[in-house]
């Protein structure tokens, strides 16, 4: 490495570069792009708050300074000293006319170049492909969601719960868990915190919680991470329908914010904002039993009773072409907690929401709250019923109508984006094949 000392004085970072015009300053980062016309040099600098256009001129430059530029390769780190200008065809809008530069660390054969790559060959070096545009625009996009959301809740008196990950007891089902020893004890990965944010409702009444959370799932699909993220807020004494009131509000918050500040993200992902302004309209609303009616309609062959699959999710979206909701699946393809529909023993009280190119992002119900009616969920499902028994006390001690949904961040970054794989959309994805880097 380098031991050369930087100067902080004068370095400035490329996104307060509009503040410099005129002024002699130091920018550090990443060479992003060289190119060389004869005379003249441009090196492409990134430092993670922008894209300067760095110019060297053969006739102003020494030998020294000009063959150090000629010796620039893809993602150096450098030091570039100069004359910050304005310059509207630069990418960034100014560019430097460099009169010093350093290499702080080289680099030779940077695996990742501008050409087509293979997907495992980028994921292998996920480390690197941090670096590139799309998975920078992709992030970043991400980083705003997840603000977002914390804004949201904390805007509406929402309080943060953050739920355990290593867990007993089994929050959705018994067959995808990831399971390790616990001091002699069975513990497993929480697959979510929803037991635990309901615990906390009578406490604090509105609350929500926002962390990793672990599937063994066994799919490779497009859909589906091992480990991903998901917020699950919980409300007391409000019901499936305030519960949809709260997803579509809540998603057409994120969504209007994205495309408020993260314009330029967007469009690098060439993303097409026709069916993301269809958020500001009202969602679609469509029974489970009316879906399956629709889709027998169109030609599917799905039977009453079965749970929709990516196929028929991207058959209804495509339909109605924005958010919609199905809600009132049968019992039997849905989580223990649920409430029994009133109406109908057979269906609960539940919904999920499906979105255009990526199908459901949110699974969301009311919660069953009465005590015998749960633990015969339980029984039902051949749970073990004594890691539930501080669940069922919940019913046993002040029950409440209370209702609450988890929505995937990654596919909602992948819809808002409009990337198809989540996998892109975490910084260091974990699937079933890859648990490197
Ligand atoms: O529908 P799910 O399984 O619901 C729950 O976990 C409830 N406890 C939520 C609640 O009511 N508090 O998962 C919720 C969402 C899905 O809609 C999907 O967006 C995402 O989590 N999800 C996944 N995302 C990526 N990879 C996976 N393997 C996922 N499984 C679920
Ligand atoms: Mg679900």
């Amino acid at each position: 490495m380098t031991d050369m000392k930087i100067d902080q004085d004068n370095v400035t970072e490329i996104g307060s570069l509009k503040d410099y015009v005129g002024e002699c300053v130091t920018v550090l980062g990443w060479i992003d792009g060289v190119r060389s016309h004869g005379k003249v040099g441009f090196l492409l600098v990134r430092d993670g708050t922008g894209i300067l256009q760095g110019v060297v001129l053969k006739e102003d430059s020494s030998e020294d300074m000009w063959a150090l530029h000629e010796s620039m390769t893809l993602e150096c780190s450098v030091s570039l000293t100069g004359e910050v200008r304005e310059e509207p065809r630069a990418p960034g809008g100014f560019e430097m006319g460099v009169i010093k530069l350093e290499i702080l660390g080289s680099s030779h054969d940077y695996p990742i170049q501008p050409k087509e790559h293979g997907v495992d060959f980028l994921l292998d070096h996920r480390h690197l492909w941090l670096r590139s545009s799309r998975q920078r625009a992709g992030l970043r996009v991400r980083h705003e969601v997840e603000q977002t959301i914390h804004d949201y809740f904390y805007e509406r008196g929402f309080i943060r719960i953050d739920s355990p990950i290593l867990t007993g007891a089994i929050g959705e089902s018994a067959g995808s868990l990831f399971e390790t020893e616990y001091f002699g004890q069975q513990a497993y990965l929480a697959q979510t915190g929803q037991l635990y944010v309901e615990a906390a409702c009578p406490a604090f009444r509105k609350v929500y919680c926002f962390g990793p959370t672990f599937r063994a799932e066994k799919s490779k699909t497009r859909r589906h991470l091992t480990e991903f993220w998901m917020i699950e807020p919980e409300v007391a004494f409000a019901d499936t329908e305030d519960n949809m009131q709260l997803q579509e509000d809540f998603v057409r918050y994120i969504v209007k914010r994205v495309m408020e500040r993260c314009g330029d993200q967007l469009e690098i992902l060439g993303r097409d904002l026709g069916d993301l302004n269809m958020v500001l309209e009202p969602f679609e609303r469509i029974s489970y039993t009316d879906a399956v009616d629709l889709l027998r309609k169109k030609g599917n062959s799905i039977e009453w009773g079965s749970d929709l699959g990516a196929p028929d999710e991207q058959q209804l979206t495509e339909e109605f072409g924005r958010p919609l909701f199905v809600y009132e699946y049968p019992r039997s393809v849905k989580a223990f907690y649920m409430k029994q529909n009133p109406d109908d023993e057979k269906t609960v009280l539940c919904n999920d929401l499906l979105v255009p190119g990526y199908g459901e992002i949110i699974g969301g119900s009311q919660r069953e709250d009465d005590l015998d009616l749960l633990l015969g969920r339980i029984r039902e499902e051949n749970l073990p019923e004594e890691s539930y028994s501080w669940y069922l006390d919940l019913r046993r001690y002040g029950t409440f109508v209370h209702s609450g949904f988890g929505l995937g961040l990654e596919r909602t970054v992948g819809w808002i984006t409009g990337i198809r794989h989540i996998r892109e959309l975490i910084p260091f994805p974990r699937m079933m094949n890859r648990l490197s880097p």
